[in-house]
């Protein structure tokens, strides 16, 4: 593989990639960061070059220091050859399998030849298939114009709560341990250093009651994807989350900035949820590989 470093090659690349959407949607998502300061230090991987086949987003490797940090060690994939990939992935020096990582792709061919790739490899690995949720002019992105996430303004999240006493405002990385207690996929020590990266370095919206405590939020993380929505129980049901996710949605056309989302697919109300603010879902599903080394388990 080689490492795509230039900026002009990776924006030819992130060009490109747009006519790949949704399959390609994790990967332009990474390369939209990376060309905006890359503040994950991720890389960009092609199997040739200018006319590539095989992309991979994933953190430089002074990034990945823990062995067991599935929220940092993440690869993104996409692919126009399914042959080649299992030769691909299986190479140490394009994945390190070494550690404790998470895959991420949105392609419904990518399973069986990820299965394949870690067949003679002594690792665990636990597929999950979601449902993939874009908008339809989500691709709408202008690196060049897009705006960067201005966090020391409330300008940005000014709409109309249907309740006067609770008001919109930005998540910042005090909120942090809040959004790890409520995430299902968090809750533990590097998941709240991952979210207190994501808060500092992406925007993210809330409603926060009188005393200033948010009740229901959403944020993005590295691949533009929202992640990590959520409102306290005894708010739920009453529009919150569709009144604040709608005005992060706006937010986010009017910055040029592209992102998406997804759902497990028994989460009901999350459905109903991303459909009545403008989200529809994408065939090709989104899917997530999270691997663990025998001697790591
Ligand atoms: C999903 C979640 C964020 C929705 O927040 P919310 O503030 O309750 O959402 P809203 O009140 O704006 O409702 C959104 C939709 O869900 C429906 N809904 C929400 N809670 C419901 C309930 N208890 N019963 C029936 N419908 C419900 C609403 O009717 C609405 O659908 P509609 O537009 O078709 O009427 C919230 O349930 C939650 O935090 N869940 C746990 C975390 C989670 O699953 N996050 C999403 C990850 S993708």
């Amino acid at each position: 593989m080689i490492r795509l470093q230039e900026i002009k090659m990776l924006q030819t690349l992130h060009q490109s990639l747009s006519q790949s959407i949704p399959q390609a949607m994790k990967v332009y998502g990474s390369i939209f960061n990376i060309i905006r300061g890359n503040p994950f230090n991720l890389e960009v991987l092609v199997d040739s070059w200018p006319d590539y086949q095989t992309v991979i987003t994933r953190p430089q490797k002074q990034e990945m220091m823990d062995d067991k940090d599935y929220y940092i060690n993440s690869y993104h994939i996409f692919s126009k050859d399914f042959e080649k990939l299992p030769e691909i992935l299986g190479s140490n020096s394009v994945i390190n399998w070494k550690q404790s990582l998470t895959i991420q792709g949105c392609q419904n061919g990518l399973n069986e030849k990820i299965r394949d790739a870690v067949a003679s490899k002594a690792i665990q690995m636990d597929y999950s298939k979601r449902f993939l949720y874009i908008t339809n002019n989500a691709m709408k992105s202008n690196i060049s114009k897009a705006s960067k996430h201005e966090a020391s303004t409330t300008e940005n999240v000014k709409f109309r709560s249907t309740n006067d006493n609770f008001k919109p405002s930005l998540l910042d990385i005090s909120h942090a341990e809040l959004v790890n207690n409520n995430w299902k996929f968090g809750q533990n020590e590097r998941s709240l250093r991952y979210i207190q990266r994501c808060l500092q370095n992406f925007p993210g919206f809330c409603l926060v009651d009188p005393e200033g405590k948010p009740i229901s939020w959403i944020l993005m993380e590295q691949t533009n994807e929202w992640r990590m929505g959520y409102t306290l129980p005894e708010y739920q049901n009453r529009g919150i989350a569709k009144q604040m996710m709608s005005a992060f949605m706006q937010y986010l056309q009017k910055s040029d900035i592209p992102f998406f989302t997804h759902v497990e697919e028994m989460n009901e109300y999350a459905h109903k949820l991303a459909k009545a603010i403008g989200f529809h879902f994408a065939d090709c599903g989104w899917h997530e590989w999270k691997c663990t080394p025998a001697e790591l388990l």
